[in-house]
């Protein structure tokens, strides 16, 4: 079989979307966007605990387990039911992390422990591909 332009160019499309449309970010971008959350969170081999929980292995990583981490009862409700951090959902939790365990849990009295917010798509996209890099 021979394909034209036209049906590679389809094929492209089905292979995104079979991705769930979902565009990664820059990793070196986002380790510079990640100094805004350094003050809150901690990456590397020493990292511990801090304001926020370690973020070494959170891609792939069930909201609100970290060991040692003292969440809130809503994010740990969330990981319970089924969160497991991808990109895509760091990206939409970084927007407005109360907003988004709201939505996610159907409760209007939901609140993260979590007040920053990252108001740039690009950020938001950049640094959790840097996320990436420090998960297995
Ligand atoms: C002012 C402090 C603060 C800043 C700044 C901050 N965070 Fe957080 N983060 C928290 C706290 C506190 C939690 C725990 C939330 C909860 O229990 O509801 C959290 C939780 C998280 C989680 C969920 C982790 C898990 O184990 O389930 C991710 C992912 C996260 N933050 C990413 C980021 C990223 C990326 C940035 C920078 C763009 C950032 N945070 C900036 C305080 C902060």
């Amino acid at each position: 079989m021979r394909f034209g332009m036209k049906s590679l160019a389809i094929f492209a499309v089905a292979a995104f979307a079979a991705n769930g449309a979902y565009a990664a970010g820059d990793a070196a971008l986002g380790q510079k966007v990640f100094k805004k959350c350094a003050a809150c969170h901690k990456v590397g081999d020493k990292a511990r605990n801090a304001v926020g929980p370690v973020l070494n292995d959170v891609i792939g990583r069930t909201a609100g387990t970290y060991e040692g981490y003292k969440y809130s009862k809503y994010l740990k409700k969330a990981g319970e039911d089924g969160l497991v951090w991808s990109e895509e959902e760091v990206v939409k939790w970084l927007e407005n992390p109360t907003k988004y365990l709201r939505a996610r849990l159907g409760d209007s009295k939901a609140r993260s422990k979590m007040s920053y917010k990252l108001k740039k798509q690009a950020d938001r996209e950049n640094v959790a591909a840097y996320l990436a890099t420090l998960s297995k």
